[in-house]
């Protein structure tokens, strides 16, 4: 095949931050995808629907004149989050779902939460209100191994949230593992998850061998190679309970490049892209549509697009960067070929 024409695909967890960030990744963003659910794990988080309007304002100033896009914003869950904003949140025409953070687990996931039971009350208003819940699924405890935590999370957390609130909407976001991938599939029809082009793309080896490489280094970590598989076969199988999330977690180049990096990569330049390229690759190209265009929006009850986007098979090169002001924004596959891409 050498080009697809899908109806216009949205991305269901990303990361666009504020001020001059957001300035350069929100037209990526918009360029591509009709929607997107927004994270809120800012410093200061939006943990109100107040915040979450004014963050909703503040994207919608940087999106390019000629294009569309509707940022679907979403709440911070904390230990002392009150029930009455769950309230607040099912009456706004903003919030579409709220995100827990297990406190510790990844950037700016300080303010989360610590103790799960501290936050049934808000679960309950949640199931009534038919919110979804987005859940970062990995455990805290710091002797848990790296590569183990989101195995352990869905081993023993997962289901005692899913026990307590069957009815409960739950997006177990950027899965990473074979044994979440299994857990998924057998779960409910309430149950269901986001998968990022990295984790499609890579196994550890591209975060460590023959060198350091510290944009593809993410949370959860990038898995060894049978996850990747586990990974491609759920993406690219067109069934409904998979949907894409890039998880695009853009931060400036210093912060990467440090002896202490951030956790994020940015894949917001050439997402759908990307994903053509793993869909392609692996002989699966007509079920791009269902994964990226049709099983999000059916999960959170919306509609689905109606515009169609057109991607050609031609080659063309990643930039080594994009500016933020004067600083440097490096992407996923920088200075590298990609196969696919969109038609303007
Ligand atoms: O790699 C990540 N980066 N994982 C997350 O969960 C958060 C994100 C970020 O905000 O940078
Ligand atoms: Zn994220």
């Amino acid at each position: 095949m050498e080009q697809i024409t899908i109806t216009r695909p949205d991305d269901w967890h990303l990361h666009v931050r504020t001020g001059a960030m957001l300035k350069t990744v929100i037209p990526h963003t918009a360029r591509q995808f009709a929607r997107a659910i927004i994270m809120p794990n800012l410093n200061p988080p939006i943990t109100t629907v107040k915040l979450a309007e004014n963050y909703y304002q503040e994207i919608i100033q940087a999106v390019p004149e000629n294009l569309k896009f509707q940022p679907l914003m979403t709440l911070y869950l904390t230990d002392t989050i009150h029930v009455s904003e769950i309230k607040v949140a099912a009456a706004s025409p903003y919030v579409f779902a709220c995100k827990l953070y297990p406190a510790g687990a990844t950037t700016n996931s300080d303010s989360g939460v610590t103790q799960l039971d501290n936050i049934f009350p808000i679960f309950e208003a949640m199931q009534k209100h038919d919110i979804p819940l987005l859940i970062h699924g990995e455990i805290t405890t710091p002797e848990c191994d790296i590569f183990d935590r989101e195995r352990v999370f869905v081993d023993k957390i997962l289901p005692k949230i899913i026990a307590d609130f069957p009815e409960l909407r739950i997006v177990l976001e950027h899965v990473t593992t074979e044994e979440a991938v299994q857990f998924v599939h057998a779960a409910s029809k309430k149950i269901a998850a986001t998968i990022t082009p990295q984790h499609l793309m890579f196994n550890r080896n591209a975060i460590l061998a023959g060198g350091i490489r510290p944009h593809h280094y993410c949370l959860p970590i990038i898995k060894r190679e049978q996850h990747r598989l586990a990974l491609i076969a759920a993406a690219t199988s067109g069934h409904p309970k998979f949907f894409l999330g890039t998880d695009s977690a853009p931060h400036l180049q210093f912060k990467k490049e440090n002896s202490c990096g951030c956790a994020g990569c940015y894949s917001a330049h050439a997402a759908i892209e990307l994903y053509a390229e793993i869909f392609a690759s692996s002989n699966n190209l007509s079920n791009l549509e269902t994964f990226a265009s049709f099983n999000g929006p059916d999960f959170y009850k919306l509609p689905r697009n109606t515009e169609k986007i057109t991607l050609r098979r031609n080659n063309w090169i990643i930039p080594g960067y994009y500016s933020v002001n004067n600083d440097h924004l490096i992407p996923l596959k920088a200075g590298e070929a990609i196969s696919w891409q969109l038609s303007e």
